[in-house]
């Protein structure tokens, strides 16, 4: 939480910085400036960690040209009454607001700058949230319109960022937490998502991507390292059967990093 900020910033303030809705007590942006390092996986699996540990959560899928959390996560919630009245689906206790649940999966959203921007306050602002104790974001990648509306316009209490260990992933990821520090907002961690596996045939750890370039990402900027996630081949069988493996699995090795990620969150923003 104690990341130096810098002084200067190079974009102009908000016009008219949005409140906080009273029923919300923790906004928290999950982001990286790279693509494809788990933000969603994450998101979804941050979810109903703090879940399990007994918040009221819900999530927010910022990527609205790229929306996946109706994918993570099924609903019984008619899709009817998702398109008409702007509620959030319930998914297994969180309140997720995706457009995903308003359109066919394959059904491409083609939106340019200010239309994003314009959505992602509206999806913010209109979505009936209610009582919440987290409402996670799930940020597209990189750093440009639809970061700089959440980041900037929307009352976060921090972000955390995802990458995975590899150097060019995690060189690009980190512009996602520079940018956070740019327009002074707290860095809550980092999550290290696909580090190491287990070889199902051998039981040997596989160290796929190298290890620790989230520590040293830390280290820069004074923050601290939430969880390490291990890539996990059961993660398909999540996807595929739309449950965040935190439910499906909740004894697995994924699922227990999650879980000490939600309680990493839990102690800094309680
Ligand atoms: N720990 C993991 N183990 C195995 N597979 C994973 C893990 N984390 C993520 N994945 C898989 O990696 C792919 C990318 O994950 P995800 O969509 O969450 O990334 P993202 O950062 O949100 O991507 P985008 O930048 O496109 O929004 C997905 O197929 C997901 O199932
Ligand atoms: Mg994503």
């Amino acid at each position: 939480m104690n990341t130096p900020v810098p002084q200067s910033s190079p974009y102009a303030p908000a016009p008219k910085p949005i409140k906080k809705p009273d029923g919300i007590r923790h906004i928290i942006a999950v982001i990286s400036g790279k693509g494809g390092v788990g933000k969603s996986t994450v998101c979804a699996n941050l979810a109903t960690a703090l879940l399990r540990r007994g918040s009221k959560v819900g999530v927010m899928d910022a990527d609205l040209t790229g929306h996946s959390q109706s994918i993570l996560f099924n609903t019984k919630t008619p899709l009817a009454e998702l398109r008409h009245n702007a509620i959030p689906a319930d998914c297994f206790g969180v309140k997720v607001a995706s457009f995903g649940f308003l359109y066919p999966d394959a059904k491409s959203v083609i939106w340019r700058g200010p239309m994003i921007s314009n959505g992602i306050k509206s999806l913010f602002m209109q979505t009936q949230w209610g009582e919440l104790d987290y409402l996670l974001i799930d940020l597209p990648p990189g750093t440009s319109d639809a970061q700089l509306t959440i980041i900037r316009d929307i009352p976060l209490d921090g972000g955390i960022v995802v990458t995975t260990p590899d150097s060019l992933a995690s060189a690009v990821a980190e512009r996602g937490l520079t940018m956070l520090l740019e327009l002074k907002k707290p860095v809550l961690g980092i999550v290290e998502n696909m580090c190491d596996t287990v070889c199902p045939h051998c039981g040997k750890a596989i160290d796929v991507f190298g290890e620790g370039v989230a520590g040293d990402i830390a280290r820069r900027h004074s923050t601290e390292v939430l969880g390490r996630v291990p890539i996990d081949t059961t993660m398909r069988n999540a996807t595929a059967s739309r449950t965040p493996i935190t439910i499906l699995s909740p004894n697995s090795q994924s699922s227990k990093a999650f879980t000490g990620i939600g309680e990493a969150v839990a102690r800094i923003l309680p």
